[in-house]
Parts: structure tokens; C-alpha cells; sequence
């Protein structure tokens, strides 16, 4: 039977769920797997995870080099998250000829390339399962499963904190400030929220994923990103009223004007699967040219939904002797050979405070008209203290002519501010 040595870096959440699926389940993955898996040595700076976890001192390395350099062994499992000092473990458990497995998506999506060539140059594997969706098998799916398809969109929900959030705001009515205290104290959120909730993270894992889809590297800067703190009570309202949802979803598209890639907050309506996707849930909604839609779902992170990702690259790592690399033709810029646009189209959800006075609302459709924006519903609601609230949802159109259409809106007699430009996306 194969016989592969692991060393985990890193014994934080995940890195504590990798250490228990390897440990508890050796024996099935010997008879399921034909693969004996021994963790053979750990790397973290706080002894007392080691402990905790009941791992003996002998397996404790001291520097990254103890590691690089124990002959027992085989595959190096990155988990200890932001670029450094990850980036130098992973590149010298590359260069002394490890495979790695990694659930890094900062670090892969902000230097898979220069990973990837001293994998290739070392001839040793580089795994990222676990840097997508955390336990939803996405990154496989893409490699392995849709050969066949010139996928045409991903859509989804890929950070369960923010869904957690906007799930808590709809369903309880929480204020945002709220939904997030309970999400850090339910341990979703980060004592610092931002990389969720301002979208970062979600952009990290749309550049990994976008750049699967449509075989080129797409960087973060080509991401759009917006993330969900302006998102108010008001907001999630209306959207009941209208029969939406409000995710924070990630979208790349591949169209003739060009490739699409964004992370916003977006109105999904109730029909939509991804609208029912709650908590901290994730999923994504995929389109192959052959294949039609596929949609996955699961859980996004944890100990050992992640674990389970990690896992599976390690056993996939042990059982195959040829590893995958991408062949992106571009650089790690990415932008050189690949066509973007950003004037995406959508369907807009716009909210205004507007003064109670004649021809207002025939001033506003007048300047969408201009712009070449059809108006799908408008709604305007009974005067509070000399102030309209009005709701006007459109067709589709386009982002350019919405942006152009509001700087005239904003500027007309009578209306006293642009509340909320929400897309709706289906
Ligand atoms: N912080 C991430 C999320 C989990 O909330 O989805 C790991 O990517």
C-alpha cells in the first residue's frame, strides 16, 4: 500500500479539522483509498493547538526548514492563511520538492502564477481545493468535470459571513451592525470584518474560480468589488416587497463584449435557488455550453468542510503521479491577452427621496428614457414629513447609461437624494 507522509502548517481551525480527518479516518481511507496517510509533522507557533490536538512534541518542527527538509515527509498542507509567512513555506516546500496543498485563495489569487511555474519546474503537485467554497468540491469540478463545456457564467454565493449577515437581516430584521456582532461572536466573522464584509475574499476566490472557467488568468484588480455594509433595513424591505432577495454575489460572465468578473450585493428573486441559499451556506450556479446548468452547494468553511477539501487533494496527491497545471497564456497581471469590460448589463433596483411636487416623477422616467432605460415598475410611497420615498425597478440595460442616467437624476428639481442602486441579477 502507498505510503504518504503529511505535514500541516498551521493548527488553526482548518488546519485542527485536516489534522482530525487524516488522523480518525487513516484506516478507512487505507481500505477506501488503498493510501496509508501519516501526519508526520506540524508547524505552529502556539504549542498548545499541538497540544490540544494531542500531538506528541516529536512531531512539532521548529522552522519551516525542519520541515522542508524530513524525509518522511511527502506533501506539505499550507492552512495559515494571508500571503506571508505562507508564501515562503509554501515556496520552499516547492523547491525542496513537496507537493503542497493549500486553502490559501489570498495567496493563490495573488501569485498562482509564480506558484505554479516552481511546481512545474520541481515537478511536484500544487492543490487549491480548499481555497474555494470550503468543503463544495468547485475547483475539481471545473478541472476535471467540465472538459467538455466552454462555460459561459459562474454565479454564486462564495462567502458564507456576509451570507450569514444579510440571511440574519432578512430573516430577523436586524440592523446590520447587529447581524455582524453575531456573526464575530458565532466565530463567521473576524474580530476585523473587512476582508468579508467589504468583499475581498469573495474577490479572491472569483479570481481563482473565473480564471478555471475561462481558461485565463484573471487578476483581483479586474474584479469589481463592492461589499455589503451600505446595505440597509430599508434595502432587505423593499426587496420582500418586491419579491427579492439581496445576496453578496460573485459573477463572471463570459460575453462578446467581453469578460465580466464582480463581487456585489445584487436582488435575487425568490424563484432563483440562490436565493434560498442561507446562513452560512455557499453555492454556485455554473453554464457549460454542453453540459447546460450546474449548481453546487455546501458549506463554505469550518473545520472540516474545509478539512474535507484538504483531504481530498492530499489523497488525490497521493494516488496520481502526473499533476495538473493550468496553461493560462497570459501573465500574472492577467490582463494583456484577455478582453474585460465593465459596462455590465443588468436589471437595477433604484431608490430615491423625492419632494412631493408636480412632474417629478415625469422629469425622472424622462431622463431614463433618454438613457435608453426602460422602466420595468415604479412605486412611490405615501409622504413622510414632506419626503416622497419612490422605488423605480428597470429592464435590462446597461451600467454606462444607469451611471449617466443618475447624475442627471440627482440634479433634477424636486429630488432630494439617490438612496440605493441595488442590481438585480437572475
Ligand atoms: N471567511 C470566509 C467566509 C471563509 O466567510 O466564507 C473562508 O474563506
Amino acid at each position: 500500500m502507498k505510503k504518504v507522509g503529511v505535514a500541516i502548517l498551521g493548527l488553526g481551525v482548518v488546519g485542527g479539522g485536516t489534522y482530525k480527518i487524516l488522523t480518525d479516518k487513516k484506516e478507512f481511507f487505507k481500505k477506501t483509498q488503498g493510501v496509508d496517510v501519516t501526519v508526520e509533522a506540524v508547524l505552529e507557533k502556539y504549542v498548545e493547538r499541538a497540544d490540544a490536538l494531542g500531538i506528541g512534541k516529536d512531531k512539532v518542527a521548529s522552522s519551516i526548514e525542519e520541515v522542508c527538509s524530513n524525509p518522511a515527509v511527502d506533501i506539505v498542507v499550507e492552512v495559515i492563511g494571508g500571503v506571508e509567512p505562507a508564501k515562503t513555506f509554501v515556496l520552499k516546500a516547492l523547491m525542496s520538492g513537496k507537493t503542497v496543498v493549500t486553502s490559501n485563495k489570498e495567496l493563490f489569487a495573488k501569485h498562482w502564477p509564480e506558484l505554479e511555474e516552481k511546481a512545474r519546474k520541481m515537478n511536484v503537485g500544487l492543490f487549491f481545493e480548499a481555497s474555494c467554497v470550503g468543503g463544495v468540491p468547485i475547483i475539481r469540478t471545473l478541472i476535471d468535470g467540465m472538459q467538455a463545456n466552454d462555460i459561459k457564467s459562474i454565479k454564486g454565493i462564495i462567502n458564507g459571513t456576509t451570507n450569514y449577515i444579510l440571511t440574519k437581516m432578512a430573516l430577523e430584521g436586524s440592523t446590520y451592525e447587529e447581524a455582524l456582532k453575531e456573526a464575530q461572536r458565532l466565530g463567521y466573522a473576524e474580530f476585523n470584518p473587512t476582508a468579508d464584509v467589504e468583499g475581498f475574499d469573495a474577490t479572491y476566490k472569483l479570481s481563482i474560480l473565473s480564471s478555471l472557467a475561462f481558461n485565463t488568468k484573471i487578476a483581483i484588480e479586474n474584479v469589481h468589488r463592492e461589499g455589503i455594509t451600505s446595505i440597509t433595513k430599508e434595502d432587505i424591505a423593499y426587496g420582500k416587497e418586491l419579491g427579492y432577495t439581496i445576496k453578496l454575489l460573485a459573477v463572471g460572465k463570459n460575453t462578446d463584449k467581453g469578460i465580466e468578473v464582480r463581487v456585489h450585493p445584487a436582488y435575487v428573486p425568490n424563484g432563483n435557488p440562490l436565493a434560498t441559499v442561507n446562513d452560512s451556506f455557499n453555492a454556485v450556479h455554473l453554464v457549460g455550453d454542453s453540459v447546460g446548468e450546474i449548481m453546487l452547494y455546501g458549506r463554505g468553511a469550518g473545520a472540516l468542510p474545509t478539512g474535507s477539501a484538504i483531504v481530498s487533494d492530499v489523497i488525490f496527491a497521493a494516488k496520481h503521479q502526473t499533476y495538473y497545471y493550468t496553461y493560462f497564456k497570459n501573465n500574472e497581471k492577467g490582463v494583456k491577452e484577455t478582453n474585460f469590460t465593465d459596462d455590465f448589463t443588468s436589471q437595477y433596483f433604484i431608490r430615491l427621496s423625492v419632494k412631493d411636487l408636480k412632474g417629478v416623477l415625469s422629469k425622472i422616467s424622462g431622463v431614463l428614457a433618454k438613457n435608453n432605460i426602460s422602466i420595468k415598475e415604479a412605486k412611490q410611497v405615501a409622504e413622510k414629513e414632506g419626503v416622497v420615498p419612490m422605488v423605480i425597478v428597470t429592464h435590462e440595460c446597461a451600467e454606462s447609461s444607469v451611471n449617466k442616467a443618475l447624475e442627471k437624476i440627482k440634479a433634477t428639481a424636486g429630488v432630494i437624494s439617490v438612496d440605493s442602486v441595488i442590481r438585480i441579477e437572475d
